[in-house]
This record gives structure tokens, sequence and C-alpha cells, in this order.
């Protein structure tokens, strides 16, 4: 495996392992170099949303990288506010990002409108204008209730995973319907990077702790998006092809798990 892995969709799309996520990186001139500079270190996946305000830097970074369009993987959802329109919405997000279509769109949070969304987003695939959907923050309770009315499967659910949020539940759960799941706040946010546990792991490997908890969610079987807005921790974070972690190791990072949430708990959304 290197960066230009994939995992296929079920609609067979191939979506590189590594994106980089783009929460919190500022519009303007952070967020294009850093998507620059990811785009230099070999990424082909940015991770961006209507909600994030970045939408317009990634789409110029995009543009300045000069890398062909079909090369590229990019993600953008669907906002919880916009779901009185989400056609407009989604148009809107292609303007911002200078693009004709994406290849992934998400509904980004379970909000009660949901299904009726989901409706419009097959529509807007079947159209062309986004090669595969999907949803975000969804339990199995959620995809569920999806599943019983949609037409087109939804391909992924970008939800938190990281040891410390060890969901095998629902990473069994979406294996089994053939859904990608793709690992958000990797990095728990930076909450337990220094984390003693870890640091042992990591120094058994020659590696950094964010490498580790990278590399679990690749042979955990996930995608997964590291953000960051520097140079030298953007190409770190793609530095995760060299070594493999033990079957034992894994386990043992598997028991981290402690349902560390650094972001939203869906648990309870109706
Ligand atoms: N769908 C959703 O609802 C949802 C929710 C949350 C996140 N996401 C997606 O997932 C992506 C990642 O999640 P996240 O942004 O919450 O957090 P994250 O990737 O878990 O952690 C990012 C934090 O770690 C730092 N960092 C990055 N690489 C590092 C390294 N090698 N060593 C030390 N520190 C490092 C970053 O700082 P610097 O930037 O300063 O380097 C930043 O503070 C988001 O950007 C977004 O694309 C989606």
């Amino acid at each position: 495996m290197n960066m230009n892995s994939t995992m296929k969709l079920n609609n067979g799309v191939e979506m590189p392992i590594i994106g980089l996520g783009t929460w919190k990186m500022p519009d303007g001139k952070t967020a294009e170099q850093a998507v620059l500079w990811a785009l230099e270190a070999g990424y082909r996946h940015i991770d961006t949303a209507a909600i994030y305000g970045n939408e317009a830097s990634v789409g110029r970074a995009i543009k300045k990288s000069g890398i062909p369009r079909n090369e590229l993987f990019i993600t953008t959802k669907l906002w919880n506010e916009n779901h009185d329109d989400p056609e407009r919405a989604f148009n809107d997000s292609l303007g911002r990002l200078g693009l004709d279509y994406v290849d992934l769109y998400l509904i980004h949070f379970p909000v009660p409108e949901r299904n009726e969304s989901w409706r419009v987003l097959e529509k807007l695939h079947i159209q062309k204008r986004c090669r595969a959907i999907g949803v975000s923050n969804f339990t199995i309770r959620h995809l569920e209730q999806l599943l019983k009315t949609a037409k087109v499967a939804p391909a992924a659910n970008q939800v938190e995973f990281h040891p410390y949020l060890y969901q095998k539940e629902l990473l069994d759960y979406c294996k089994e319907k053939g859904i990608a799941v793709e690992a958000y706040s990797p990095l728990t946010h930076k909450v337990k990077l220094n984390d003693k546990k870890l640091a042992g792991v990591a120094a058994s490997y020659g590696k950094s702790p964010a490498q580790i908890l990278i590399r679990w969610c690749v042979q955990r079987g996930m995608a997964v998006l590291p953000k960051s807005v520097h140079k030298e921790r953007i190409s770190e974070n793609a530095d995760v092809f060299d070594f493999e972690i033990s079957e034992k190791d894994m386990g043992l990072l598997d028991g981290f798990n402690e349902g560390l949430r650094t972001c939203w708990d869906p648990t309870d959304a109706p």
C-alpha cells in the first residue's frame, strides 16, 4: 500500500485511503497552501464541507496544482441548515470549489430531514454531478432508517474514529452493508497525541503517535482524514506505508477505547 492506494466504494468508484482533512483551516492562504502541500506530498483526496467555509480555497489549490481533475477525489458536505434546498446547497458548493462535479457528497449530520434530502442526493448522483453519495455521523440506527427507503445505498459513512473511540459494532455493520467508513478526527483532534501508552507503541516502531493512529485506521480497513496546516506534519501523516502494526499491538491499541468523542455525539440524534 502507498499514497496511491484506494478502496473501492459500493458503486465501483475508487477512493484514496488517505485524505487531507480541512476542518478549522482558515479560508484563504492557509487552507490553499495546506492543500497545495498535501497535493505535492502525494495526497489525492481532500475532505472539505460547506460549513468549513474554505471550499473556495480548496478549489484554488486544486486549480493551481495543475493535477488532472480525474486524478483527484474531492468530498464536500450538505450542512444542517441547508436541507430546505439541498440542490441549491450542492450547486453553491460546486461554485465555490470551481468544479463541475464532486467525487463524494455527504449529508453532514443525521438531521430529521435526512431521508427527504437523500432523494435529492440520489438525483444529483444519477445526473453524475457527484460520483458517490454518502452520510456522516450516522449511527447504525440512522443507517437502517435510511436503507429502508434509499434507492441508492450510501457509499460511505464518515464518523469519528480512533483507538480511543473504537466503534467496532458500527465498523462491522458498515463492512457487512458495503458502506466504506471514513475515520474523522483520526488524531483525536490532538487530545491524545501526548498519551503515554500511545507514545510507547510509537517509540517501538520508530514512528510518531500520529502515524500510529493513522496506520491503525488503515489496518482496520478505513479511509483516514488527518488534518494539518503544517507542511512537515502533512508529509508525516502520509508516511504510514513503510511499517505494519503487529496483530498484538493492534489488539493493544483496540484496548485504548474509552468512548472518547472529541467532536459530535450523534447517538441521540432522532
Ligand atoms: N464529518 C464530520 O462531522 C467531521 C467532524 C470532524 C472532522 N471531520 C474531518 O476530519 C478531519 C480531521 O479531523 P480533525 O480536524 O478534527 O482532527 P485531527 O486530524 O484528528 O487532528 C488535527 C489536529 O492535530 C494536529 N496535527 C496534525 N498532524 C499532526 C502531527 N503529525 N503531529 C502533531 N499534531 C498534528 C493539527 O494541528 P496543525 O493543523 O496545527 O498541524 C490539529 O490540531 C477534519 O479536518 C475534517 O475534514 C469531519
